[in-house]
């Protein structure tokens, strides 16, 4: 099924690789325009690659003037703005008393601080289109409670819980506003962790599905509320960790 986005405009940040750069295809694919954005050059290789449905921008998701930017060149490139996948995210892992300050606002101002001023920037003009939809890419980590990640974790509940706030306040606008919560997802993020054979081991073991995600299993509902078949969903949390949450 094609065109399920045909004629929106999105902007999906940590569009340069991973689950960013495959939702930039898909949406391509489904009719959308899209303007992509990372701090990697890559971004601007990949926008180039998908041709005049798309434009590349650096950015870095923590500045509040190059969020204004990035609005400011979509409706010069595109019109409007319908779409805002919040998705550029870092993670390391570490227990409380091990994480550094400067581990914790690192991952403060890039996962959390960033979503909300994306959120911020695209409100003016998703009201002056008469509405929108803002998908915020959290995690299984911002669900339940797991030990040896205290920064990324902090910010992942901060990101679940102004998803759901920012859709009441946003509802009255036909804005709406939900989460994506992926569990391992086979990306650079864990690229790490992949060639460790025997840590994926216990790591598979861990889902009841048997295998990890993949980039695969988070478009398509990220297509999904990005469209208007899910034009009475809001504030809502979409799942796809195998079951690992059970
Ligand atoms: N991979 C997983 O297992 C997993 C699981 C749950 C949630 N997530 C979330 O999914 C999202 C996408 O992650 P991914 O798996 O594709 O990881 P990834 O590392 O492949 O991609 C993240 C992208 O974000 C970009 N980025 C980092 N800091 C930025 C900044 N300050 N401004 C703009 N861009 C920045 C990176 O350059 C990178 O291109 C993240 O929010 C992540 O937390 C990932």
């Amino acid at each position: 099924m094609a065109g399920r986005l045909e004629g929106k405009v999105a902007i999906i940040t940590g569009a340069a690789q991973g689950q960013g750069a495959h939702e930039a295809r898909a949406f391509i694919a489904e009719g959308a325009k899209v303007m992509l954005t990372d701090v990697k050059d890559g971004v601007l290789d990949l926008a180039r690659e998908l041709g005049e449905a798309a434009r590349g921008m650096k950015h870095d998701v923590s500045d509040e003037d190059q969020w204004n930017a990035v609005v400011a060149e979509t409706l010069a490139a595109f019109g409007k703005v319908d779409i805002l996948v919040n998705n550029a995210g870092i993670f390391a892992p570490g227990a409380v008393t091990e994480t550094t300050k400067a581990s914790y606002v690192a991952h403060f101002n890039v996962n959390q601080l960033g979503t909300f001023l994306g959120m911020k920037a695209v409100i003016p003009a998703m009201k002056a289109n008469g509405g929108g939809s803002i998908i915020n890419i959290c995690s299984g980590a911002g669900q339940r409670g797991y030990p040896d990640m205290i920064s990324y974790l902090s910010t992942k509940w901060a990101v679940r819980g102004m998803t759901k706030g920012t859709a009441r306040e946003l509802a009255s606008f036909n804005i709406r506003v939900n989460s994506v919560h992926p569990g391992i997802i086979d990306t650079p993020m864990i690229g790490g962790t992949a060639g460790d054979a025997k840590l994926m081991k216990g790591i598979i073991a861990s889902v009841p599905l048997g295998r990890i995600g993949t980039t695969e299993d988070v478009v398509e509902p990220v297509i999904y509320l990005a469209s208007d078949a899910s034009s009475y969903v809001t504030g809502a949390e979409m799942t796809m960790d195998g079951g690992t949450g059970l």
